[in-house]
């Protein structure tokens, strides 16, 4: 019988995305099966631990192996900033747009905080946290890149448009989807776990 693992978010876009790498090994429940409709905590100020607090809240709840992701765009010349932050950077402190919607806003606030900036050096930066039988075990996915000067590009989301991949000459939202797909920190990071998985 395929064993059950628990993926601790509730988009069904990232559901999708992993049960088809895991091969029909071990079967992927969304917290949405389980009848969990409520927030996760994530209230912690690094990405590993709030990976690993998503994914002890799911467990001690569940009592079921699960795993969660959590996800920073980290900014060289901004001491790693947004980092953890990502998702709310514009919201942070002063909110400086808010005519625009979170995304439009993070990455205008991001341009602005990098005006005249020589070091445009980022990274995208995944991480998984696994709870399988009451043991924890972390998995990394790490895209290297630089922040573009303007936006460009319509696919994908986040700050898809201002980041270009190291070999690439072309923003994260100027790629197919697939090629991102393959390449991403998100990828890496699913990967990893899915090797481990996989192992066993
Ligand atoms: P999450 O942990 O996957 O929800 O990601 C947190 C935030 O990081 C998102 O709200 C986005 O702003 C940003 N982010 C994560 N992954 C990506 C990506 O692949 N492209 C662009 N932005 C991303």
């Amino acid at each position: 019988m395929n064993m059950e693992i628990v993926f601790a978010t509730n988009n069904l876009h990232k559901l999708e995305e992993v049960s088809k790498m895991l091969l029909g090994k071990f079967r992927i429940l969304g917290l949405k099966e389980l009848g969990i409709s409520e927030e996760i905590p994530e209230d912690h100020d690094t990405l590993e631990e709030n990976a690993s607090q998503k994914a002890w809240y799911i467990y001690r709840k569940t009592g079921r192996s699960c795993f969660a992701d959590d996800t920073g765009l980290e900014v060289d010349s901004l001491g790693g900033a947004p980092g953890v932050y990502s998702a709310r950077y514009s919201r942070m402190g002063k909110i400086l747009f808010p005519e625009l919607s979170p995304a439009e806003g993070n990455i205008k606030k991001l341009l602005l905080e990098m005006k005249g900036a020589d070091n445009r050096r980022a990274r995208f930066r995944t991480v998984i946290s696994l709870i399988l039988e009451g043991v924890e075990h972390r998995f990394v996915g790490i895209c290297e890149g630089q922040i573009s000067e303007e936006p460009a590009g319509s696919e994908g989301f986040g700050y898809d448009p201002v980041f270009i991949p190291d070999s690439y000459s072309l923003s994260f939202a100027e790629m197919d989807l697939a090629e991102k797909n393959r390449i991403s920190h998100r990828a890496k990071a699913v990967q990893a776990l899915v090797q481990f998985l996989n192992r066993m």
